[in-house]
């Protein structure tokens, strides 16, 4: 969508994977879906250097409202979970640097049963703008996916000619994927910032990598209608919830940067293990994530569940993520070729992101000649991404 916004992959923090619908503030009071949560995250985005990092947007997801609206018709925030109202939240997010998102559904009820904004499209768009949301994820629950084709660009002109700039998340394609109606990507991309493509992801690896076969399977028909302002959504980041060891999260990262992905984070950031923060802010893979080219990467190679990603970035580099999605414990050796690695045989400065020892010490030595940290020159290998959930891998000269 060709409105200014998501130049590069949107980054920010959004509530579902992590939070759901936890309505229930006296059993659960730090996770429960309130104002409380969202202020302290934001306070944490701040103070221990998400914002810095680039993480910018803060997102309530489903859960938020009332399950009737106003006598006005108008939608209500849970009198009980945000009694400030989601102006004063606004002001709050704002007031510390940061963006506000939001989650509506565009069907009669969200996923979860609370008011959709079907009928009520205007009304909630003006509602929104008066919220000062910069956000909103247009979920299609309770709606027959074959509407969604004409109802998301239509919401999607009225948002735009409210005047506010607001990202547009929309969910159209997952619907359609799911009823195996191939979607219109060219048209998604023309009116939307960002799409989800799938299923929702889980907190477990498994969830990540059926995710991760998807879109590699799929690419060909999405890869290309990714770009600067439009982005294919494979869904949240799991790292620092429980699901995930340190590998598989580094592995998530790796391979959320090669498909310039939006970075939402989906976890509490008042427990978050040092380990899987330094994974969330580190500068270099987030740097590949949000290059200005754009350009989504692709599995250039697999076999044995082993796997190749290969970006191209601005100035010439490239990004390549060596992936294992094997769980059996032993190490494999995985042999491929500059060929299969889609890189034309030459001599490369390589920058190690994150390399496992077995990785680094099997590299080729073409590849390995030089470390220099800091190389624009074009035609030069930017990035190698790496890792490794649990099986070692080790690369061999071609
Ligand atoms: C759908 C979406 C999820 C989340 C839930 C909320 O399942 O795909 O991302 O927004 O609805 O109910």
């Amino acid at each position: 969508l060709d409105n200014g916004l998501a130049l590069t992959p949107p980054m920010g923090w959004l509530t579902w994977e992590r939070f759901r619908c936890i309505t229930d503030c006296k059993k659960y009071p730090d996770e429960c879906i309130s104002e409380n949560l969202i202020k302290r995250t934001v306070d944490h985005m701040v103070n221990d250097g998400y914002l810095d990092a680039g993480y910018e947007y803060v997102g309530i997801d489903d859960c938020w409202l009332e399950k009737k609206r106003g006598p006005d018709g108008r939608m209500v925030p849970d009198r009980e979970r945000f009694p400030s109202g989601m102006k004063a939240l606004a002001d709050y997010i704002h007031s510390r640097g940061l963006k506000f998102g939001i989650y509506e559904d565009y069907g009669n009820l969200t996923c979860a049963g609370y008011p959709g904004v079907l009928g009520s499209e205007q009304l909630d768009i003006d509602t929104f703008v008066e919220w000062d949301v910069d956000y909103i994820k247009l979920d299609g629950c309770y709606i027959p996916p074959e509407d969604m084709d004409k109802g998301y660009p239509e919401f999607g002109r009225m948002l735009n000619a409210s005047g506010r700039p607001i990202l547009y998340s929309c969910s159209w394609p997952a619907y359609q994927e799911d009823k195996k109606i191939l979607p219109d990507y060219a048209s998604i991309a023309k009116h939307c910032n960002l799409w989800r493509n799938w299923d929702d992801i889980d907190d477990s690896w498994a969830s990540l990598s059926s995710i991760m076969d998807w879109f590699g399977d799929n690419q060909d028909r999405l890869a290309p209608h990714a770009g600067p302002g439009h982005w294919n959504d494979p869904d949240m980041l799991l790292i620092g919830n429980f699901g995930l060891s340190e590998d598989q999260a580094r592995t998530q990262m790796a391979v959320w940067a090669v498909l310039a992905a939006p970075l939402l984070i989906s976890a509490d950031l008042a427990t978050m293990k040092p380990e899987f923060k330094r994974i969330l802010l580190n500068k270099d893979i987030i740097a590949v994530n949000q290059d200005r080219l754009g350009k989504q990467g692709l599995r250039v190679w697999k076999q044995r569940n082993i796997s190749v990603w290969h970006r191209e970035l601005s100035n010439g580099e490239r990004a390549l993520a060596f992936v294992s999605q094997r769980a059996d414990g032993a190490p494999y050796a995985a042999k491929f070729t500059f060929q299969d690695m889609q890189l034309p045989e030459q001599t490369y400065t390589v920058q190690a992101i994150t390399l496992s020892a077995p990785l680094y010490q099997g590299l080729p030595s073409a590849i390995l000649r030089t470390q220099d940290k800091k190389l624009q020159k074009p035609g030069h290998l930017g990035y190698i991404l790496l890792y490794i959930p649990r099986t070692p891998v080790t690369c061999l000269p071609s």
